[in-house]
């Protein structure tokens, strides 16, 4: 079976991916095949999340999974939210659409404004209705988010109904829709079946459909393809743009695999434990990323021109988000750390109109160097 690379192509070199994604004069991202990227996307805020607070208690101290998260979603966006595993990329999910599980955890703080109100505000009820109708999601293994007793028509129904109050004939008609939206051959047919009839592609395809049956403005995405073998994922990643630029949804795509950001993400939010360290225009974080973070996952994406003994992997592990070291959570595994760095946690350095990042060796206007983090790794820590 053929595999994709999920590579980052260089800005203005013809990649290997099926799909580059490539630099336009202006800088911005366009895609080369569709109109999947910035070229898509409309100027009108859909979700604006301020200091997003979650914290869980447990009984070793409060692990803080989301720390003071603030970023936009633009309407026909897609956001990547790219991270290690257990940096908070699910809670965040999980936090925007109000099901963080309580106890043990609470969400302390913020604000999520979609379509102009303060979700974090509404009742239950009303949150039950902007649930799966504003905002949906998808998730990463399909079997959990299927029921195995009912079939397609009844799971892609009950969503429908729920949200658009829809009976009878025209709520079949618009479950027929929704299969077809998400290019699921012979609809009328395939709705009989159950989930364990269907194959893995296709039962995330009725996830999907599950999720976009209402019309969201905003889809979370969390690692959706993780499950999906790469042919798969591929058509699956092309689907959800098709989508995207069929109905101006805004997409919130959550990963681990940076590769995939490259082809899927018009901006990026890179998370460390719990708090995003980096933000900006897709292509301008991939060749020059600021924060050492950044620039450690991006050298960790294998490319395919270079021999795997260059690969890079970060070293140490994440800290444990109960226990968090004063100052820059990363500076325990950063090569550039600095005496400040374990004191204060760096403030927000705006490098242009789009890229942000959180360190200190960006303080007074200084760039981080274009430097692999394979040369970084091998100077001293500390050097300055
Ligand atoms: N129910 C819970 N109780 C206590 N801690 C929790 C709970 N759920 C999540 N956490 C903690 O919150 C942190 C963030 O978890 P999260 O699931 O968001 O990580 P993630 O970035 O999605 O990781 P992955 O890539 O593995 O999916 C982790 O430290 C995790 O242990
Ligand atoms: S603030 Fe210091 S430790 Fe943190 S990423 Fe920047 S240089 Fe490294
Ligand atoms: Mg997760």
């Amino acid at each position: 079976m053929a595999e994709e690379s999920t590579q980052p192509a260089e800005a203005g070199e013809p990649g290997d991916s099926e799909e580059q994604v490539s630099a336009g004069s202006d800088g911005a991202v366009v895609g080369s095949t569709d109109h999947f990227g910035a070229s898509a996307v409309r100027e009108e805020i859909a979700l604006e999340v301020e200091d997003l607070r979650t914290y869980f208690t447990t009984r070793w101290g409060t692990v803080k999974a989301v720390d003071g998260l603030s970023f936009t979603l633009r309407r026909g966006e897609t956001l990547g939210i790219v991270g290690e595993s257990g940096s908070g990329k699910s809670v965040t999910a999980l936090s925007l659409m109000r099901l963080v599980q309580s106890p043990p955890g609470h969400i302390v703080g913020g604000r999520v404004v979609l379509n102009g109100r303060d979700i974090l505000e509404l009742s239950e009820g009303q949150m039950s209705q902007v649930r799966g109708g504003e905002i949906s999601m998808i998730l990463q293994d399909p079997m959990t988010a299927l029921n195995p007793v009912f079939n397609v028509e009844n799971q892609v129904g009950e969503a429908i109904k729920i949200h658009q109050h829809l009976r009878g004939r025209t709520l079949l008609d618009k479950v027929v829709h929704s299969l077809r939206q998400v290019r699921i051959p012979a609809p009328e047919s395939r709705m009989k079946d159950y989930p364990h009839q269907l194959s893995g592609g296709m039962r995330q395809r009725v996830v999907g459909a599950i999720g976009i049956s209402s019309a969201p403005d905003v889809l979370i995405a969390d690692e959706p393809t993780t499950s999906l073998d790469v042919t798969i994922q591929a058509a699956y990643l092309r689907l959800l743009r098709e989508i995207q630029s069929e109905t101006g949804l805004g997409i919130i795509f959550i990963t681990h695999d940076f590769g995939i950001v490259a082809k899927m993400c018009d901006r990026v939010a890179v998370m460390y434990a719990g708090r995003i360290v980096e933000t900006g225009d897709v292509r301008q974080i991939f060749n020059h990323p600021q924060h050492p973070y950044t620039q450690a996952l991006i050298s960790s994406v294998p490319k395919l021109e270079e021999k795997t003994e260059r690969l890079y992997s970060i070293e140490g592990q994440p800290p444990a988000l109960y226990n968090l070291p004063p100052g820059c959570a990363f500076a325990p595994r950063c090569p550039y750390v600095m005496d400040v760095c374990r004191e204060e946690y760096p403030p927000i350095f705006d490098q242009d109109d789009s890229q942000r990042a959180a360190c200190w060796k960006l303080e007074d206007g200084k760039r981080l160097e274009d430097a692999t983090m394979t040369e970084a790794a091998a100077a001293p820590a500390g050097a300055d």
